[in-house]
């Protein structure tokens, strides 16, 4: 155990949370476009912590029109493996659905100690993980003025859009950021203290789906009735979608989803899920029931199973509604896909539910829409898990579980590869309170503080093994 570099994080637990709330202050929503400025600096103040933490050769970096990199590394440890660490300073907007910024409890710029918890956007997802992987190098170069490993740091600024320059990123400066193993902390801890090593992910493609079935509105009480209605002929079809306590109805979407083994099920319902405070937490009322395939436990559905969820909405607003027919109708149908499906099929397949037999023959068109990639999963062994468990098991006091996630890192796989094969360990950072995307979003200081030690551990567990003894 290295009980100086321990004993820095300790000490300097005021001074990494200032980190945080300097990070979290920049509102670096990267969804809407109209925050660049922002990006900007949150990509140039990720660089200055780099420096104060003791990175060298730091500098923001971008490719072609992409949202800026920020980048630092330490490479005085030849021989030793190579650790790529990986973050996002972009964040996702404080007032998606209707107007839920009244919901925070505090404002979400300025990050606020509450309850033990630590809130504000992006504070958890993924600001903190900024936080927390410099927090670990630095208590190493503070203390022994070295790293036990190279490392080497990307924090990327458009995550939360779907990352699409990070392969072209990556490919472009692939001899800089080649490195024996991943770390991202950008997932979840199972339940706040039960450090998690998550090993699946889902992928994720979208269609926007639109209806017309006319070029221009018309009175309703002149043609209503008599012409197609574009808004009801978008929610007929997207009707059809729905699956009641079924599998989803959509031909062709489960045949090559690979079977859970026995096993994994077993290990899934020995985690731990707290359904009641999954209604709590989210004001589900007692009559709603959950949407899970008959059979299904929470973790089979969510991080094994295919999942449809219609995104948006659009015909009129209700602001502003007259008495018209709708000419045109659009909705963003995206679906959530899981081992061995493909991505280019299921898009294909959902294609053709959509434009199937449109009500009163509407013309209906689907074009892919943003989001799009693949799942992932790994087998979690070998000697980085084991030098990542036995770091959370001295980090948390107590053993870690293997996990999946329902949510999407699109470049884990195709990065590992890059890296011919390299193992990527995704500690858990956020917990089932996070509310990330939401509001109130909050990261949970003792885990935070657990993760740091852990991050410590790993760089020096990792730096027993020789450079090529990773994988
Ligand atoms: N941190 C999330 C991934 C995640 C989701 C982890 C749920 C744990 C639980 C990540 O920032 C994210 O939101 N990813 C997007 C990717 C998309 C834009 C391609 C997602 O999953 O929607
Ligand atoms: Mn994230």
């Amino acid at each position: 155990m290295n009980n100086e570099a321990l004993a820095w994080l300790d000490k300097n637990q005021e001074g990494i949370v200032k980190n945080l709330a300097a990070l979290v202050a920049v509102k670096s929503i990267s969804t809407d476009g109209e925050h660049r400025p922002e990006i900007d600096r949150t990509a140039n103040l990720t660089c200055q912590q780099m420096r104060e933490a003791g990175l060298q050769n730091v500098e923001v970096l971008r490719t072609g029109d992409s949202n800026p990199y920020a980048y630092g590394e330490w490479l005085g440890a030849p021989g030793k493996p190579t650790v790529f660490l990986y973050a996002h300073h972009d964040v996702q907007p404080v007032n998606k659905v209707g107007d839920p910024k009244d919901d925070w409890k505090s404002d979400p710029w300025t990050l606020t100690r509450r309850d033990g918890r630590l809130y504000g956007r992006g504070s958890a997802d993924d600001k903190g993980a900024i936080t927390a992987q410099l927090a670990a190098v630095a208590a190493h170069l503070k203390t022994r003025n070295a790293l036990p490993v190279n490392v080497k740091m990307v924090v990327e600024g458009e995550e939360e859009i779907g990352s699409k320059n990070l392969m072209n990123f990556f490919d472009q400066h692939k001899k800089k950021i080649q490195s024996d193993v991943i770390v991202v902390c950008d997932t979840e801890n199972i339940e706040v203290g039960i450090p998690s090593i998550t090993y699946s992910l889902r992928g994720i493609v979208a269609v926007t789906v639109e209806v017309r079935s006319a070029a221009t509105p018309v009175h309703s009480g002149m043609g209503g009735g008599y012409t197609a209605d574009a808004a009801m002929a978008l929610n007929v079809i997207l009707s059809r979608l729905y699956w009641g306590d079924g599998p989803l109805p959509v031909p062709g979407l489960y045949d090559s989803v690979r079977k859970m083994t026995d096993k994994e099920r077993k290990t899934f319902r020995s985690l731990p899920f707290d359904e009641a405070g999954w209604r709590k937490n989210l004001g589900v009322p007692d009559k709603v029931r959950a949407s899970n395939e008959k059979g299904l436990h929470f973790f089979e559905q969510t991080w094994r199973m295919p999942a449809v969820t219609i995104i948006a909405q659009e015909a009129s607003s209700i602001k502003g509604a007259s008495n018209q027919v709708l000419p045109r109708a659009t909705a963003i149908v995206s679906c959530r896909i899981v081992p061995d499906q493909d991505p280019e099929l299921v898009q294909k397949q959902l294609a053709e539910f959509l434009t199937k037999d449109p009500p009163w023959g509407c013309e209906v068109s689907v074009k892919p829409a943003g989001a799009h990639c693949n799942w992932w999963m790994t087998d979690p062994n070998g000697p980085a898990f084991e030098a990542a468990m036995a770091a959370l098991r001295s980090g948390y006091g107590r053993d870690a579980v293997g996990i999946g996630c329902g949510g999407s890192i699109g470049f884990v796989g195709p990065l590992a590869d890059l890296f011919g094969g390299a193992p990527a360990l995704l500690l858990g950072i956020e917990d089932p309170l996070s509310n990330a995307h939401a509001p109130n979003e909050s990261l949970h200081e003792g885990d935070f503080r657990k993760l740091m030690a852990s991050l410590v551990n790993l760089f020096d567990n990792l730096g027993k093994l020789p450079g090529d003894k990773v994988k």
